[in-house]
Order: C-alpha cells, then sequence, then structure tokens
C-alpha cells in the first residue's frame, strides 16, 4: 500500500487486500507452528498442531487458486496483526520454564491466530458474495471450517483432556 495514494478504491480491491492480508498470515502461521510443536509436550496437543500445520499448507494453496480465478497473481501484503500475534506467542512462551504451563500458554495462543483467521475469512466470504464471486465463496468456507474446527480441538485439548487442570496443578 502506498503512502501518499490511496491504493483501495473499490470494494474488489478491498478483497484483494484481504486475501494478500491472510495470504501473508497464513505463511506466517506455517513458519510459527513447528516451533510451537517442538515447544509442546502434551501428545495430543503436539498431534493437533501438527495435523493444522498440514491443513494451513492446504489453505495456502486454495487462496493461489482464489487468486488465479481473480485473474490475479498470488502475493501477500504485510499483516502486522498476525505478526504481533506470533510475536506475542513467542514471547511469552519464552517466559514461561513449567511445561504444562507451557502447553495451557500454547492453546490460548494459538487459539488467538485462530479467531483472528475466523474473523478475516468471516468478513471475505461476506464481501465476496456481495460482489457476486460465488465461484470463490467455497474456497473461503473450507478454510473458515478448517480454522473454527481447529479452534474447537483447541478448547478440547485444554478442557476436556486435562491440560489447563494440569497446568493448575
Ligand atoms: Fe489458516
Ligand atoms: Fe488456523
Amino acid at each position: 500500500m502506498g503512502l501518499f495514494s490511496k491504493d483501495i478504491k473499490t470494494m474488489d480491491d478491498m478483497l484483494l487486500h484481504g486475501m494478500q492480508d491472510i495470504y501473508y498470515a497464513e505463511q506466517q502461521i506455517t513458519k510459527a507452528l513447528p516451533k510451537m510443536v517442538d515447544q509442546s509436550t502434551n501428545r495430543d496437543l503436539k498431534q493437533g498442531l501438527k495435523n493444522h500445520l498440514e491443513e494451513t499448507n492446504k489453505q495456502i494453496e486454495r487462496l493461489e487458486q482464489v487468486f488465479k480465478k481473480l485473474g490475479k497473481t498470488p502475493s501477500g501484503t504485510d499483516c502486522p496483526a498476525i505478526d504481533g500475534l506470533i510475536k506475542e506467542a513467542d514471547q511469552t512462551a519464552g517466559e514461561i520454564e513449567d511445561k504444562s504451563v507451557l502447553d495451557a500458554a500454547i492453546i490460548a495462543n494459538a487459539q488467538a491466530v485462530e479467531h483472528y483467521e475466523i474473523s478475516r475469512y468471516g468478513t471475505l466470504i461476506a464481501w465476496a458474495e456481495e460482489l457476486g464471486h460465488d465461484d470463490i465463496v467455497r474456497f473461503f468456507t473450507i478454510n473458515l471450517n478448517e480454522e473454527k474446527a481447529a479452534n474447537t480441538k483447541l478448547n478440547t485439548i485444554a478442557l476436556r483432556k486435562g491440560v489447563n487442570r494440569k497446568a493448575a496443578g
């Protein structure tokens, strides 16, 4: 985005900007997840994060298909929001010594990322529908549903698989 010109003029420009934002975000997430897998101790958490890394790679491919459908070259734009979430996750994790407490923190940090993605994909779907890009809505919807499922899985691991209880004890 230029500093002296307003590059987003239409809702189509905004849709494209939103896609570039999430495309960049998904790439940063694929870089952050392996470290979170390494740091986590709980087996369900480790496996859950690994699975979501694979899903994330597929999500990036799906976004590339959407760019192509719109006749655009896939490209990212800086997303300070995801950079901030990842940075904060990294910093808090670095300050935690207890493995059980660290697991609970990793879940919370990962859920913050999932909520960011859920919000972005929800908006992209609404905008694409409004603009009549019905052919790309389903790609966003698959990604959105994966983010929602990842968030639910993290909830289950924290609450029903005992990660939070272990951290508290
Ligand atoms: Fe994602
Ligand atoms: Fe995600």
